[in-house]
């Protein structure tokens, strides 16, 4: 059945930045540091379903001390980008695949499913009152966020009837201070992520605060990220703390870990497509430690690369630990950063949309 319409009512935040305000912000954006002006709240019940959607100021949201996110942390997100092409149109990038994801995550964390045509909505909505937001300097986004979470208060134990989504959004630049410099990687033999049966696949919070402590780990190693192996048996590559992980071999095979406790990226499955388009064949199979180490020495693997919405693209020079360490090779002209030209050029508009995958808002 086809969700009826919904009609957004909108609010103008009365004390929006001004535009010398915006403007400087917009020069130096960082990640994730500075919100527009407006969000989106859609409100649900279990008796109403998806009800009051709202464009309203950007601020705090109010809830009740015994709102059950609070408790159980019954939440999940999504992330994607809006783009400024060279005629000022604002293009998102495969939107239906992060409405599907987080209809998924919804699934797994027992919150309600917002069906496809809203999802997509909420982020037009947002863009049309925050338009201006969207930056146009090279390699800069607006990154947008959407999220849910159980709202209704109470103590036992169970899935909310009350539920919030919203969307916020925050200009971006590079994720990594280092831009696209090789990365270097902390791989985490105390932690894990997430096991098998667990929530590993859904964009919850609680699997980035079980990462937290191995990124601090990494950080006071001096690595940029972390990579978590498998739970169960801690032999096989899983994905680093906030971006998947993929490695290139020298018969130009694109080869990433499959796992049902790792989130399926939406820029992975595109480079693997662009990848494929190019002659590479593609592998999506369990990865062991020690394969890589043995890749490695022996010249079979060529280059490894990190992928998410907020990191693009990025090269990873060293895999250490305590124990081991793996350094990557990084070629004069890297398959990364020729896919990643290939991919930005997509979501910019430099480089044609073969496969149909921006969407203007
Ligand atoms: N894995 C994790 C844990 C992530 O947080 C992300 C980022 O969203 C990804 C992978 C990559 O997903 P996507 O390419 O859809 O952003
Ligand atoms: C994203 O890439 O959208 C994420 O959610 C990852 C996080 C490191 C910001």
């Amino acid at each position: 059945m086809a969700p009826k319409d919904l009609t957004f009512a909108v609010t103008r935040n009365e004390n929006a930045k001004t535009p010398e305000e915006r403007e400087q912000i917009l020069a130096n954006p960082g990640f994730g540091q500075f919100f527009t002006d407006h969000m989106v709240d859609i409100c649900w019940s279990e008796w109403g379903g998806w009800h009051r959607p709202r464009v309203q100021p950007y601020g705090p949201i109010s809830i009740d001390p015994a709102a059950s996110v609070l408790h159980y942390a019954q939440e999940i997100f999504e992330g994607l980008k809006a783009y400024r092409w060279a005629d000022g149109s604002i293009r998102t990038f495969r939107p239906e695949a992060n409405a599907a994801r987080l209809q998924r995550s919804a699934a797994r964390l027992a919150l309600p499913e917002l069906p496809t045509a809203h999802f997509i909505d909420s982020l037009k909505q947002l863009i049309q009152a925050d338009a201006d937001w969207v930056p146009s300097a090279p390699e800069t986004s607006l990154y947008l966020r959407p999220f849910m979470f159980a709202k209704e208060a109470f103590l036992g134990v169970r899935a909310a009837k009350k539920v919030n989504y919203y969307v916020i959004a925050s200009p971006a630049g590079a994720y990594f201070t280092g831009g696209i410099q090789p990365l270097e990687i902390w791989l985490s033999t105390q932690y894990t992520r997430a096991g098998h049966g667990g929530m590993g696949a859904a964009k919850t919070g609680g699997n980035y605060a079980a990462s937290l402590v191995a990124q601090q780990e990494a950080a006071a190693n001096d690595c940029q990220q972390v990579l978590f192996l498998d739970a169960q048996e801690g032999k096989y590559l899983e994905e680093l703390g906030g971006m998947n992980v993929v490695l290139v071999t020298r018969d130009s095979k694109l080869i990433t870990p499959e796992s049902d406790s790792i989130l399926e990226g939406i820029t992975l499955d595109s480079l693997l497509q662009l990848g494929r388009d190019r002659g590479y064949t593609t592998e999506q199979r369990r990865v062991s430690i020690d394969e890589v180490r043995e890749g490695v020495a022996s010249g079979e693997i060529v280059e490894a690369f990190a992928c998410g919405t907020a990191a693009v693209v990025t090269p990873i020079g060293v895999l250490r630990n305590a124990d081991l360490r793996i350094d990557f090779p990084v070629p004069a002209e890297p398959v990364s950063l020729s896919l990643r030209e290939e991919l930005t050029g997509i979501q910019y508009g430099r480089v044609e949309d073969r496969h149909g995958w921006t969407v203007r808002l």
